[in-house]
């Protein structure tokens, strides 16, 4: 591998993934789709210590989409199963990267209990100031700015609104657009992440499932964004 991307200053300040591939990844090896789900969950613990490693601020990863109600209710329970055990069990290591943990969706839906524990653990990582690690979970990029319309509304909103104004009713409002979206598992798209967000994002996609993405592959991702010219709309000086 050639130079490390960290070299020459021009790392991502906020890196989102969109993580997929554990269903192919599973299936490959003959397995059930969620033992793919638990290689993809103990994949991303291992990203959150290479990530804050590389000097990435934010990263945020899509984990469940609002999309995602619709598959088979057996996947659906085991990966909210999932998301409970990672919560649960993996919060006192997060906090000790100095990361911060943050959850980013619509809250409808989602089990009650496990929203208590999603709550909790944004509240025991809170000062955290190393790495924002951003969670989407029940995320849509087009309920964000329909929820964000519809919260200026019940505000009596009046007269034009405005970019910013959009901007302060989205989830996250204080985090930056995402710098570079990476996609895994050969699919070029970006369903329906960062939708307002990603309006100058770079994007890096490649064929590995995301089980098997590991620290050549995200410096892979990194080198190339390092090489992109960023001119958000202006031109090449
Ligand atoms: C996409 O692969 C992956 C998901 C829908 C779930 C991602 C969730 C995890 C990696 C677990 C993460 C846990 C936490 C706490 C965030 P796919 O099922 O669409 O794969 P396929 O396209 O190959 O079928």
């Amino acid at each position: 591998m050639s130079r490390n991307a960290a070299d020459n200053g021009k790392i991502p300040r906020h890196l989102a993934i969109i993580l997929d591939g554990n269903g192919r990844w599973a299936r490959r090896r003959g397995l059930p789709r969620l033992m793919g789900h638990r290689a993809g969950l103990r994949k991303l613990e291992e990203m959150v210590h290479l990530v804050k490693r590389e000097g990435i601020r934010y990263f945020s990863v899509y984990a469940f989409s609002t999309e995602n109600w619709n598959r088979p209710k057996m996947e659906v329970d085991g990966l909210m199963s999932l998301f409970r055990f990672y919560i649960r069990r993996k919060v006192e290591a997060i906090k000790a990267e100095g990361a911060r943990i943050r959850f980013c969706g619509r809250n409808d839906k989602l089990p009650p209990d496990l929203l208590e524990q999603m709550r909790w653990a944004e509240e025991r990582t809170k000062d955290e100031t190393v790495l924002d690690f951003i969670l989407c979970i029940n995320y849509g990029g087009r309920a964000e700015i329909m929820d964000a319309i519809n919260a200026m509304m019940k505000e009596g909103h009046e007269g034009p609104v405005t970019e910013e104004d959009l901007r302060r009713h989205f989830y996250l409002p204080d985090v930056p657009d995402p710098d570079l979206i990476v996609r895994t598992s050969g699919e070029l798209r970006l369903s329906n992440f960062w939708l307002w967000e990603s309006a100058y994002s770079e994007f890096y996609f490649t064929d590995i499932h995301w089980p098997d993405f590991d620290e050549t592959a995200l410096k892979a991702a990194l080198e190339n964004y390092a090489e992109r010219e960023r001119r958000y709309g202006g031109l090449k000086l």
